[in-house]
């Protein structure tokens, strides 16, 4: 038998055995009922890639048949068929989303024939999706792929140096640090250095999705594995065959899931959702956090098997307050970096502004530095950017803003509430929960304001 799924609804059971006997001989798995509301329950746990509908039934007829099942799975391809059939009944199920229509009586030759093409074109339209979504996860590897990393400091330096020792190792790597410090610029470094360039660099962010969601990002499913899952897709190991898989935020992994991670880590395989076959698959694993893990650790919440085996080599980026000294030529890169992006001439900051830009702590390091450094191009009228000017657009922590101040309203706006996000955020020692709760929001507008904030 293939994995095809077939459904077939029509109230006369002669015929509809007839059908359903007809598909099963050739390896279709098919099933049959004989009234739309018991097709459709079945439908909604085990939605088929075909269904095959009599038109003229009651009391739900085939018309409205066709759209409940369009309306669950818009995939599923539509056979209509009918003893009466008119051009009428046939313009309208075709409008509706049927992919053909079939007048009774007809032989089981003509089902086949009719059959096997609707089948064709679901596969090739199969293949060419799983195209373009490969094509889709490529491509914006690439563009983003070839970033510069800057940095002069001891620090930073001791990282290139260990980047390329590592890059063509195979060892899983394990990147810490605070948020925006560049851990994922290192990991995509890593991967372009590597005997794995020319393979996929695939990243997923453990952090963002539910253990589901997660579940099957990585591993993929298999057709019929849940509700919604028309298809078989394949997951993130799949996809990063013979390549590096990046497994951001790691520290945010439930356990249940850092059982299964740890195994796929360990031996190279792992099942789909819903599926039994093993499938091998060969990755390098780069994995960050910016959690401190031992910490977890310490409390029960992650694995220790897992931190020993995603830290067999482990890099740690200091925080930009802790290599003040590359502040001057990050924001060179950067005025440059939004003269181009803004089409404007680049711009300079004053003496003053320098200074200042170095003696602030960079709660959201460089990610912070870059955002500001945009928003500092985009509003400064002249060339030169100011003490004044930055001192009004960092020091929105002083949540204080006078009209005499000579701020814009939007600006003095962004100061506001970019202040009490981060007082919020130090007050919660970084809980994005708590912090959220502070400010009487939710954890995902949170989310949003900090990146856009330039704080995450
Ligand atoms: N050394 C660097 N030189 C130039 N740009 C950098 C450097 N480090 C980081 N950046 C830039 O800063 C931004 C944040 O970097 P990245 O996304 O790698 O940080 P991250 O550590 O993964 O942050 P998070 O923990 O929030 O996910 C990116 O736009 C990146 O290009
Ligand atoms: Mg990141």
């Amino acid at each position: 038998m293939n994995n095809d799924g077939i459904i077939i609804i029509e109230d006369n059971s002669t015929m509809r055995l007839g059908i359903e006997e007809t598909l099963r001989r050739d390896g279709y798995n098919a099933i049959s009922f004989d009234d739309g509301t018991a097709a459709l329950n079945h439908f909604i746990k085990h939605p088929a890639e075909l269904a095959i509908i009599d038109l003229k039934m009651e009391p739900m007829n085939g018309i409205e048949v066709l759209k409940k099942i369009k309306g669950i799975s818009s995939q599923t391809e539509v056979l209509m068929i009918s003893a009466y059939g008119t051009v009428e009944d046939a313009v309208k199920a075709m409008h509706l989303g049927a992919a053909d229509f079939m007048t009774k009586p007809f032989s089981p030759d003509e089902l086949r024939i009719r059959v096997k093409n609707i089948f064709e074109k679901i596969h090739s339209t199969k293949k060419i999706e799983t195209l373009i979504e490969q094509n889709k996860l490529l491509e914006s590897e690439l563009t983003e792929g070839f970033e510069e990393i800057i940095g002069k400091s001891e620090a930073i330096q001791k990282i290139f140096a260990l980047i390329e020792q590592i890059s063509q190792k195979e060892s899983t790597i394990l990147i810490t640090g605070e948020s925006g410090t560049g851990k994922e610029l290192i990991a995509r470094a890593i991967h372009n250095k590597s005997n794995r360039r020319e393979h996929p660099f695939i990243k997923i962010n453990c952090g963002a999705l539910n253990d589901n969601l997660l579940e099957s990002e990585l591993f993929g499913h298999e057709k019929g594995a849940f509700t919604g899952a028309i298809k078989q897709k394949k997951g993130r190991f799949e996809l990063a065959d013979k390549g590096t898989l990046f497994l951001d935020e790691i520290g945010d992994v439930s356990s249940g899931m850092q059982v299964r991670l740890l195994r796929a880590i360990q031996e190279g395989e792992f099942e789909r959702v819903g599926g039994e076959q093993t499938i091998k698959t060969n990755v390098r694993i780069i994995a960050a956090t910016n959690k401190k893990l031992d910490k977890l650790i310490a409390e029960g919440k992650f694995r220790e098997d897992l931190y020993y085996r995603l830290s067999v080599i482990p890099v740690t980026i200091p925080s930009l307050r802790e290599r003040k000294e590359d502040i001057p030529i990050l924001v060179d890169h950067f005025l440059n970096k939004s003269s181009v992006k803004n089409r404007t001439r680049k711009k300079n900051i004053d003496e003053a502004g320098l200074n200042q830009l170095k003696e602030y702590a960079w709660p959201g390091n460089i990610r912070e530095l870059e955002n500001l450094i945009e928003r500092l191009t985009v509003i400064s009228e002249g060339e030169l950017i100011n003490s004044e000017l930055i001192n009004r657009h960092l020091f929105g922590q002083s949540v204080n803003v006078n009209v005499g101040d000579n701020l814009p309203l939007e600006a003095a706006l962004y100061n506001f509430e970019k202040g009490l996000i981060v007082q919020a955020m130090k007050k919660s020692d970084g809980a994005k929960n708590r912090a959220a709760k502070i400010l009487g929001i939710s954890t995902s507008v949170l989310y949003y304001k900090l990146e856009k904030y330039g704080l995450m």
